[in-house]
C-alpha cells in the first residue's frame, strides 16, 4: 500500500506523497474500503484533483480494494516547513544528477510499438507548444532510431561548455526549443563507433551532461516498446509522466495492457493518450476510416486516463517531416489540430509549473529565509 502510495509524485516537489508526509492516515475496512488522508500544503492547491485521482487510481488497482475514499486536508504551518525542508533536500540532492529544473514540466511519448507516429507526434506537439511563447526541451531518446534532427530539419553538432552539452535551439514564433539527440553527436559512421561505447548511458548522459537551462516542458521521445531507456528515465526522473500515442486499429486490449505495463513497471504517471493516424478527409471532403476508428478512446477509458486528441492521417504530415518543416510550424488545419493539442497539454493535461503555483512560491520564500544553511537529510 505504502509502494503504491510511494508512487504518487506531488509534480511541485518533485517527490512522492509518503516521503513528503503528506499521507496523514490509511485506514483499511475488512470490506476492502481505503481511506486515505492526504494533506496539502495549501488548501486550494491547483494540484489537488489531480492527487486526489492519482491516490485513487493507485489503490484502487490494489488486489481487494473494493474502493477508495481521499480525505484531502490542509497542513498546518509546521508540518508545511517539514515538507519545504524535506523537498528542499530533495531538490538539492536531485540538482547535480539532472540538468533538468524542479519546475520543468517532464512528458515522455511512448507507444507499445513502433511506427505510430511518436516522434512525428513529439516533434509538432514540442513545436506547438513553443508557439504558445515557451521554452520546451526535446530530448531524442530513440538512440539507435533517432529521427528528431531529420523531423525538425536540423543538423550539426553539439558543442560542450565546461564539460557539458549544450542543447541546440531552434526559435518557433515567441518560443524556442532545445534539442538533443545521438543524431547531433557525430555522422552516422562515428555515432556508431560511440554508440558502441555509452549507448545504455546515453540518455542518462542527455539529462545528467546536459545544460538544458530554464524549460517549461522536456518532451521525450521514447524508442519503441517498453524497455530500459523507460525504466531509466522513471529512476532518474520520478516525476516523468507518460503521452502515449496510439493507432485507431491496434486491438486496445493489447495495447492498453503493454502501456499501462510501462508505466506501472516505472511508476509513472499516464497524462493521456493522442490518437496518431486517425480518420483521413481528402480535398473533396469525404472522411476515410483508414484504419478504423475509436481505438484512442477506447484505450484512454480503459486506462482511465484523458484523450488528449486526435491527429488525422495526412500526407502533409509525413511530407512535413520528411522536409524538416513539422506541418505544426505552419497555418493550415493540421497545425490547428497540433495547436489545440498543446493547449489541452498546456492548460489541462499537464499544466505548466508556474513558479507563482502554491508550493512553489513557497519554496522561493522558504529558499530565500535559509540560503547557506548546510543540506542535511530531515527528518522524515
Ligand atoms: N498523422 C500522420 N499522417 C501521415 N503520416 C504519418 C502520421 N504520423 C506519422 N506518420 C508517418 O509515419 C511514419 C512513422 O512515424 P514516426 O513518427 O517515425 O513513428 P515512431 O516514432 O512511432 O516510430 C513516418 O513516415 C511518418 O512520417
Ligand atoms: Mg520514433
Amino acid at each position: 500500500m505504502r509502494d503504491a502510495l510511494r508512487a504518487v509524485i506531488d509534480p511541485e516537489l518533485g517527490d512522492n506523497i509518503v516521503d513528503l508526509g503528506m499521507v496523514t492516515g490509511v485506514d483499511v475496512s475488512a470490506a476492502g474500503v481505503i481511506e486515505v488522508g492526504v494533506a496539502l500544503t495549501i488548501a486550494g492547491c491547483p494540484l489537488r484533483s489531480q492527487l486526489e485521482h492519482d491516490v485513487t487510481s493507485r489503490l484502487a488497482s490494489l488486489p481487494g480494494v473494493a474502493s477508495v475514499q481521499v480525505r484531502m486536508g490542509e497542513m498546518d504551518a509546521a508540518g508545511r516547513a517539514e515538507v519545504m525542508s524535506r523537498a528542499r533536500w530533495k531538490a538539492r540532492q536531485n540538482a547535480p544528477e539532472t540538468g533538468i529544473d524542479a519546475t520543468t514540466r517532464i512528458l515522455a511519448v511512448g507507444s507499445g510499438k513502433g511506427g505510430v507516429g511518436k516522434s512525428s507526434v513529439t516533434v509538432n506537439l514540442a513545436v506547438a507548444l513553443a508557439r504558445r511563447g515557451l521554452t520546451v526541451g526535446v530530448l531524442d531518446a530513440d538512440i539507435w532510431g533517432f529521427s528528431v534532427p531529420r523531423l525538425l530539419g536540423m543538423d550539426g553538432g553539439i558543442e560542450a561548455r565546461q564539460g557539458k552539452m549544450i542543447p541546440l535551439e531552434l526559435p518557433v514564433g515567441s518560443g524556442l526549443l532545445k534539442v538533443l539527440s545521438m543524431g547531433f553527436l557525430a555522422d552516422e559512421d562515428r555515432a556508431i563507433m560511440w554508440r558502441g561505447l555509452v549507448l545504455n548511458r546515453a540518455v542518462q548522459q542527455f539529462l545528467e551532461d546536459a545544460e538544458w537551462g530554464t524549460l517549461d516542458y522536456l518532451l521525450v521521445d521514447l524508442p519503441p516498446g517498453t524497455g530500459d531507456v523507460q525504466m531509466g528515465l522513471a529512476r532518474m526522473l520520478p516525476r516523468t509522466e507518460l503521452l502515449i500515442v496510439t493507432t485507431p486499429p491496434v486491438a486496445a486490449q493489447k495495447v492498453a495492457s503493454r502501456a499501462a505495463d510501462m508505466a506501472r513497471r516505472g511508476y509513472l504517471r499516464v497524462a493521456g493518450v493522442i490518437e496518431n493516424m486517425s480518420d483521413f478527409t481528402c480535398e473533396h471532403g469525404t472522411t476515410y476510416r483508414l484504419f478504423g476508428s475509436g481505438g484512442g478512446g477506447r484505450l484512454a477509458r480503459e486506462i482511465g486516463v484523458p484523450l488528449i486528441g486526435n491527429v488525422p492521417i495526412h500526407p502533409e504530415v509525413a511530407s512535413g517531416g520528411d522536409s524538416g518543416s513539422p506541418v505544426a510550424l505552419g497555418d493550415g488545419e493540421l497545425a490547428g489540430i497540433f495547436a489545440e493539442l498543446a493547449r489541452v497539454v498546456a492548460e489541462e493535461v499537464a499544466p505548466v509549473i508556474e513558479t507563482s503555483g502554491c508550493t512553489a512560491r513557497l519554496l522561493d520564500q522558504i529558499a530565500e529565509a535559509v540560503s547557506g544553511e548546510p543540506v542535511v537529510a530531515p527528518p522524515v
